[in-house]
């Protein structure tokens, strides 16, 4: 490329609504790294050599959203603990002799957004988790790691719950329910990342599990309106409840550290994608 900017990209099916690019234009001007972002559609059937091809045009990273992760887990070189652990890769770097490195910084993101920006203690909390998809998988590691008292997941398909929980067997207290078995004591936080949201619904918890002490966040985010699970916990008289555009940024954002080696600073940037 005849430019001296580097180039990265987040490559998806679809891409075009993907706030990454913002989200990263705002980390280069704000840390005056010299590169472009931009968001790149590959073909469903197309991920392996679109990344290659990309790779030869000389972009040194990329991001990776739906439907690829699994896929860009499978392309990879070589991982990173947290990458083989969530079994999904979101950070491609490619290396300057050809390897593709891929790592997961979505369970960081979480971590981050609950802790820092959100100011949650996880260390001996009872943490509710919905759903038990790529999306769950993806943290369950990292928030293993934080020595909640327990991990219940709950998944309307139990098989797919019990079988992450044998994945994760031996790193924490993990245990698994039904919904309906959800109604005793209310949680300390309940995390949803079931893909419910996409069509505005909620998974069937029963209030009971939301108590006037309890944090719900939902790892979907709206930057227009509250998510349909904001509002159902809300409902059911939350303390706080959160959509999950703050690990939007912070996943990004620790994607970015990895290929740039700078940190850069997430309130602001989070700020802004709020007020537009
Ligand atoms: P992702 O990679 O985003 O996690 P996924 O692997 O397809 O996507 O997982 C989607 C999750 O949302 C699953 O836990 C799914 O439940 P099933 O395992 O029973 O399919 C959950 N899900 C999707 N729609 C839902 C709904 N309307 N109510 C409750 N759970 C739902």
């Amino acid at each position: 490329m005849a430019t001296s900017l580097d180039h990265y990209a987040v490559v998806g099916h679809p891409v075009s609504h993907s706030l990454s690019p913002r989200i990263h234009r705002h980390f280069a001007a704000q840390t005056q790294q010299a590169l472009d972002y931009s968001a790149i559609e590959l073909p469903e059937d197309g991920f392996d050599d679109g990344v290659r091809g990309l790779q030869q045009r000389g972009f040194r990273g990329l991001n990776v959203t739906v439907p690829f992760k699994r896929e860009a887990w499978e392309l990879c070189d070589c991982l990173s603990d947290r990458a083989r652990d969530a079994g999904a890769v979101n950070t491609l770097s490619f290396d300057d002799n050809g390897d593709i490195a891929g790592d997961n910084t979505d369970g960081i993101g979480l971590i981050r957004d609950l802790t820092i920006n959100l100011q949650l203690n996880l260390e001996s909390r009872r943490i509710l988790i919905l759903g038990a998809g790529g999306a769950v998988r993806g943290v369950l590691g990292p928030l293993l790691e934080r020595s909640p008292l327990s991990i219940t997941l709950a998944n309307r398909t139990p098989a797919k719950a019990e079988s992450l929980a044998t994945d994760f067997a031996g790193r924490g207290r993990l245990e698994v329910r039904e919904f309906a078995a959800l109604d005793e004591t209310p949680f300390d936080l309940v995390i949803n990342g079931t893909a419910a949201g996409i069509r505005g619904e909620v998974p069937p918890v029963p209030g009971t599990a939301i108590g006037s002490d309890s944090v719900c966040y939902d790892m979907m985010y709206n930057i227009e309106t509250n998510t349909a699970f904001v509002d159902w916990a809300l409902d059911q008289g939350a303390a706080r409840a959160h959509d999950g555009l703050g690990m939007l940024v912070e996943q990004a954002a620790a994607a970015f550290a990895i290929w740039r080696r700078i940190s850069p600073e997430t309130a602001e940037v989070i700020r802004q994608l709020r007020r537009s």
